[in-house]
């Protein structure tokens, strides 16, 4: 009799390339933990439903709890005809128990096994992933409340704009974060769908308890049609695509930073711990961690893409195509574990320049509230706005700063200046008085931060 599991209607062998081909062990072990306890509570339910008998059940939960004390201590002895975890598993628990174990896949298939021990596996994994997104939430916080004093020159075009608070510009990466957070929550809702108990595509014919299931394997619910349930891998692209925008995030703070952090701008230093050198030039202090976390994005995105058209045009249920969500699955993963563990401790260990970013300030980009100074006055903004617009050629054409434009020389431009024109030359004032909510006064800024405190305050 053939060692495979399917051996049963197959002579010929396989081609041996077809074998390592068609294996995916050397991947999908990683999720042995998950196959075990999901055939753990399989077991269980197969003596509910009185096809096994008890003992029968607790004899394959204990044999399976050898081999899992196997793959803990790194002993488990792979052997050439395993295919995948599933089959692995399988085989190992028949050299333990004998003919006894031949009872667990009773009902069952490898396609409603693999998907879930695929869920099994990612909710164990986000759960991780959110620890660390939350992490990198509160450092951004607890910078932007310590900081609030520091002020710094907004971009547009990545022109200078307007003056900003630095804690503005860390909130305005903290808030995608928490809604990768939240996209993060959403997803895991449908993750936790059960599909173990339909079987290769029709059904369980065994009645096994779905919801004992889902409950013994902390799913949230069961999937409501068995070929839906084996065909289904909308959880895989959507955690997918949670990592690509994730890590659109990630990669556009990374940019930020490796700009401030740039000699010309001189922002912020990356700590020793997130960079390195040149090999040729001693001076160079390179922000690697910031531009890996920028090029890993792109990997990701390849990920969810590819997935995609893996899946674009299968028939109903499980065909082996399906086998290849687990290489881009783990590999996002794994770089989004790495990537939110990176991103934190750079910013946690980030140094700013207080004396730089106040250099960087210039009145020119308090002409805006030059223009609202008149609005102030009544002056309709169109108006202001092209009048602020000659006052900036004017102090370019006197060769001065736009603030060093007399009170005399402003009137000579509208007759509203007055001698109380001199206010409007003050940073911090032009930050206050954006005091809307969401913007960068300090008030408003504050209230970002308790509105973060609040979230992380529920975990
Ligand atoms: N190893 C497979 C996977 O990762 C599961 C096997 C289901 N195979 C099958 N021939 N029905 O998707």
């Amino acid at each position: 009799m053939s060692s495979k599991l399917w051996g049963g209607r197959f002579t010929g062998v396989n081609d041996p390339l077809m074998e390592a081909f068609n294996a995916s062990i050397s991947f999908d072990k990683r999720m042995w933990r998950a196959d075990i306890t999901g055939s753990q509570a399989y077991a269980q339910a197969l003596a509910r439903s009185g096809i096994i008998t008890a003992d029968e059940a607790a004899q394959l939960v204990a044999g399976l709890e050898r081999v899992a004390d196997e793959w803990a201590a790194g002993t488990f002895e792979l052997h050439p005809g395993d295919e995948d975890i599933h089959t692995a598993n399988e085989r190992r628990l028949t050299e333990l128990l004998g003919d006894v174990a031949g009872k667990l896949h009773t009902g069952r298939s490898r396609n409603d096994q693999v998907a879930t021990d695929t869920r099994l596996w990612l909710l164990g994994e986000i759960g991780v992933l959110r620890g660390h997104l939350r992490e990198l939430i509160r450092i951004a916080t607890d910078r932007a409340a310590a900081e609030i004093d520091l002020l710094m020159p907004g971009y547009t075009h990545l022109q200078p704009a307007q003056p900003t608070r630095w804690s503005h510009w860390l909130l305005s990466h903290a808030w995608p974060w928490q809604r990768d957070a939240q996209r993060l929550d959403e997803l895991t809702q449908r993750v936790g769908s059960l599909p173990l108990g339909s079987g290769a595509l029709a059904g369980n014919p065994f009645r096994v308890d779905r919801d004992f299931l889902a409950q013994a394997l902390g799913f949230a619910s069961v999937a409501p049609n068995s070929l839906d349930a084996v065909s289904d891998r909308d959880f895989v692209a959507e955690f997918l695509f949670w990592a690509s925008l994730t890590m659109l995030h990630l990669s556009r703070w990374s940019e930020d930073l490796i700009i401030y952090s740039s000699r010309e701008f001189g922002f912020v230093v990356v700590a020793d711990a997130y960079s390195t050198g040149s090999s040729l030039m001693p001076q160079k202090k390179n922000p690697d961690s910031l531009e890996l976390l920028r090029g890993k994005s792109g990997r990701v995105f390849g990920e969810l893409a590819g997935f995609l058209m893996t899946a674009k045009g299968l028939p109903s249920s499980f065909n082996k195509d399906l086998q290849e969500d687990k290489e881009p699955l783990y590999d996002a993963v794994d770089t989004l574990c790495d990537s939110l563990q990176i991103a934190g401790g750079v910013l946690a260990t980030l140094t700013v320049k207080p004396e730089k970013l106040a250099a960087s300030l210039v009145p020119e980009m308090l002409s805006t509230d030059l223009a609202e100074y008149l609005v102030r006055k009544g002056i309709p903004f169109r108006e202001t706005h092209h009048v602020a617009g000659a006052a900036v050629r004017l102090a370019e054409e006197s060769g001065v700063p736009l603030s060093a434009l007399s009170p005399a020389q402003l009137q000579s431009l509208h007759p509203a200046f007055g001698e109380d024109v001199a206010e409007v030359w003050s940073y911090e004032r032009s930050v206050e008085q954006r005091d809307a909510s969401g913007g960068s006064s300090r008030r408003a800024v504050q209230a970002q931060i308790a509105s973060l405190r609040g979230w992380l305050a529920q975990g």
